[in-house]
């Protein structure tokens, strides 16, 4: 497959406040990508969009929208349109989970997190994937997780928003190929990133890998066209492979212990 080019591509990017997204913006600018991000935070939006420009010289736009509100992506898209912002590149990134024991955890985070990592992440792809398979070519990276693999206890609806996030995207892969439109999901580990903030859950320090790192292997994986990425630890992609091995019940028995052993069946959200 011919290498992907991101000079002077337009990649859209959402949740760049902070975390993955700002990384995978910044690394974008350093390939030579125009960008426009997209979060609720529009001071940190702002201030990445302004670190960017000062180290590379591309256009960056900025652009504020809540992609769980009722109109949230259907705004987002007439703002592009409003401002003649044509996407090459769509980066589903922005992304969030509720942790701790389900029935004691907030409905509305659990919710909202569907919302986000599935029904925006949906909404976007068919719209601006739309348009990419009118023009004949573009592309569409979805981070999902190592958590799409198996079920998580303590995380039980993240994990199953990103095993739908597998799945689409291997689905509509598949269906795309040889249009001109690729698409490939990303699959981090533990990354250091404000993933848990709001929450007394904490990750295993000498298992997390920094954004910058999973962003240049993203990236790479893209360009040479995977379907999926593991853009963390090689011990990772292995983790991978274990649910497709063991019988399912063992599986989240494991990883059920291994997050009891994280103190994640104790976590909560603070506030
Ligand atoms: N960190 C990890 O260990 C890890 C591992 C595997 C996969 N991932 C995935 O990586 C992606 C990025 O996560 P992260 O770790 O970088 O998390 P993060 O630091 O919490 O960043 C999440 C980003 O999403 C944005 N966001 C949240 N809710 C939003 C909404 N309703 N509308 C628009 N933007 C919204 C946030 O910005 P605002 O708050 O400003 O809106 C922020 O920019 C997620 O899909 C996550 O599931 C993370």
């Amino acid at each position: 497959m011919v290498m992907y080019r991101y000079r002077g591509v337009t990649a859209l990017v959402t949740g760049a406040s902070k975390g993955l997204g700002a990384a995978y913006a910044h690394e974008l600018a350093r390939r030579g990508a125009h960008l426009v991000l997209v979060a609720r935070s529009g001071d940190a939006l702002r201030r990445v969009a302004d670190e960017i420009r000062e180290a590379h010289q591309v256009d960056v736009h900025p652009v504020t929208a809540d992609l769980t509100a009722p109109d949230g992506v259907t705004g987002l898209i007439a703002e592009l349109d409003r401002r003649g912002h044509t996407v090459d590149l769509l980066v589903n990134n922005a992304g969030a989970g509720a942790v701790g024991p389900f029935l004691s955890s907030s409905l509305q985070r659990n919710v909202s997190s569907v919302e986000l990592n599935v029904t925006a992440l949906m909404s976007l792809t068919h719209v601006l994937g739309g348009r990419m398979a009118e023009r004949g070519h573009g592309g569409i990276i979805n981070v999902a997780s190592t958590a799409a693999f198996q079920s998580m206890p303590y995380q039980a609806s993240y994990a199953a928003t990103k095993a739908f996030v597998l799945s689409f995207t291997e689905s509509l892969a598949e269906e795309l190929r040889g249009t001109g439109v690729r698409v490939m999901g990303a699959h981090p580990g533990a990354t250091a990133t404000g993933f848990f903030d709001g929450t007394t859950a904490t990750m295993n320090p000498a298992f997390i890998d920094a954004p910058e790192g999973v962003a240049v292997k993203t990236l790479d994986a893209f360009a040479r066209g995977a379907v999926n990425s593991y853009p963390g630890r090689a011990v990772n992609r292995v983790a991978s492979w274990v649910p497709r091995v063991l019988p399912r019940t063992t599986v989240t028995r494991l990883t059920g212990q291994l997050n009891r052993r994280l103190g994640l069946h104790r976590a909560h959200d603070l506030g």
